[in-house]
């Protein structure tokens, strides 16, 4: 028997390991049973094959993080259709029964390590800098995305001013969610995740800086919801009940990082109940320092609200729904504040998840945590980049 294991499900070893850290404690989250509260936030490691397929080594890569003992594994953004949803060259898809297909081996060795694995769905919208099937992308309006796209996704220069989505190309854009959850049903996973965070299609329909919109997807914050509305409910009739489905949400972007949401306190509320009444089961809240740490208020200007919680904290409070927490949770006083003070019931973890894929199995131990670096995402974030400077 090795000095510490992670069992496979909920078990006294678990039970007895929760009394160390609250991350250590298993958890029933959206329907999941989960062996304790890490979670690998989703990273993109363009490292899938041209046409989109998941390859050995992202099988290996994500093996790592369920034999290090995390309970749950998002996986990188995912494209969902074969018009505009692929953001980057070399990105996974779940477009078809062969992608789909190429899944299977990182799912099944997430489970056999006992982790729970859930795919995330992306649409990259106007900041796509790489897909085979188009040379053009579309957005909510013809806005010119701020900001330069990323060289370690094998982008240069200025994303090109997006085409405004004709409904046409919505509907393509809502039932590419919707196949896509269906395929990954299939492939084995045990949930999705809607990515409508980070600056990406979903959350540009969100902004009103991208979201021009003179039609009923534009307009005030109820209106500039109804795309992800249409996505979360349509993802759910189609992948049926009893598969979890999350909604990824942000302030800050990929190309926008101190943007806040201009309706403050009121607007976040009402963001997060709507997402629960399309049918959301969890909401993960990614942000920054400034969000939550060292667990500060989300809107901390509101003058009639001092006792204004933070995001997370907020977004549970508001729905009822179970919370992941991500950004700069690696600070043990913060994640273990996190979680006593339930502001979140699971910690999502990526640059900390990429220096030590078996950062619960350290925890557990009382070992240090290795620092991430930055160098093992440069001059590309691919694995074979990461594994080069490993060993350089
Ligand atoms: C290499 C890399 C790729 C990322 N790709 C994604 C992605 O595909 N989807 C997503 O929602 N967030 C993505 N993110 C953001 C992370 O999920 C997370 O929000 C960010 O790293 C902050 O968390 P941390 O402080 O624990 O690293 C990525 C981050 C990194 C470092």
């Amino acid at each position: 028997m090795t000095p510490f294991t992670v069992p496979p499900a909920v078990s006294t070893e678990a039970a007895e390991l929760s009394r160390t850290h609250p991350a250590l404690a298993a958890i029933r989250f959206a329907g999941l049973e989960l062996r304790n509260r890490f979670a690998v936030a989703p990273m993109t490691r363009v490292s899938a094959t041209e046409d989109g397929r998941a390859t050995q080594e992202m099988a290996e890569y994500y093996a790592a993080f369920a034999e290090g003992g995390f309970g749950l594994l998002i996986t990188e953004g995912t494209y969902t259709d074969t018009a505009f949803s692929q953001g980057y060259l070399h990105q996974p898809g779940i477009t078809d029964e062969a992608q789909a297909a190429a899944w299977r081996p990182v799912v099944d060795r997430a489970h056999a390590a006992g982790a729970r694995v859930v795919l995330q769905l992306m649409h990259a919208g106007a900041v796509s800098q790489g897909n085979r099937f188009r040379d053009w992308s579309v957005g909510p309006s013809a806005v010119q995305p701020l900001g330069e796209q990323l060289a370690k996704y094998r982008g240069s220069g200025r994303w090109p001013v997006p085409a405004e989505m004709t409904r046409c190309q919505i509907g393509e854009a809502v039932d590419g969610f919707a196949a896509a959850a269906v395929r990954a049903r299939t492939a084995g996973f045990d949930g999705v995740e809607i990515h409508a965070a980070n600056g990406y299609l979903l959350d540009q329909f969100l902004t009103p800086y991208t979201n021009l919109r003179g039609d009923e997807y534009g307009g005030d914050a109820e209106e500039r919801f109804r795309l992800v509305r249409e996505v979360i409910s349509e993802t759910r009739s189609a992948a049926g009940p009893g598969f979890p489905i999350g909604v990824r949400l942000s302030q800050g972007k990929i190309n926008d990082p101190s943007w806040q949401w201009p309706g403050g306190h009121a607007e976040a509320s009402a963001t997060f109940l709507a997402a629960a009444t399309a049918g959301a089961d969890y909401l993960h809240l990614a942000g920054s320092r400034r969000d939550w740490l060292p667990l500060a208020p989300a809107f901390p200007d509101a003058p009639s609200r001092p006792e204004e919680p933070t995001l997370p904290a907020l977004a549970r409070k508001v729905t009822g729904l179970p919370v992941i927490a991500n950004g700069g949770l690696q600070e043990d006083a913060v994640a273990r504040r996190v979680l006593d003070e339930q502001h979140a019931d699971v910690l999502a973890l990526g640059t900390a998840a990429l220096a030590n894929p078996d950062l619960p199995r350290r925890v557990a131990a009382g070992e240090a945590l290795a620092p991430f670096d930055p160098q093992v995402l440069e001059p590309l974030a691919t694995l074979g980049n990461a594994r080069a400077s490993a060993h350089a």
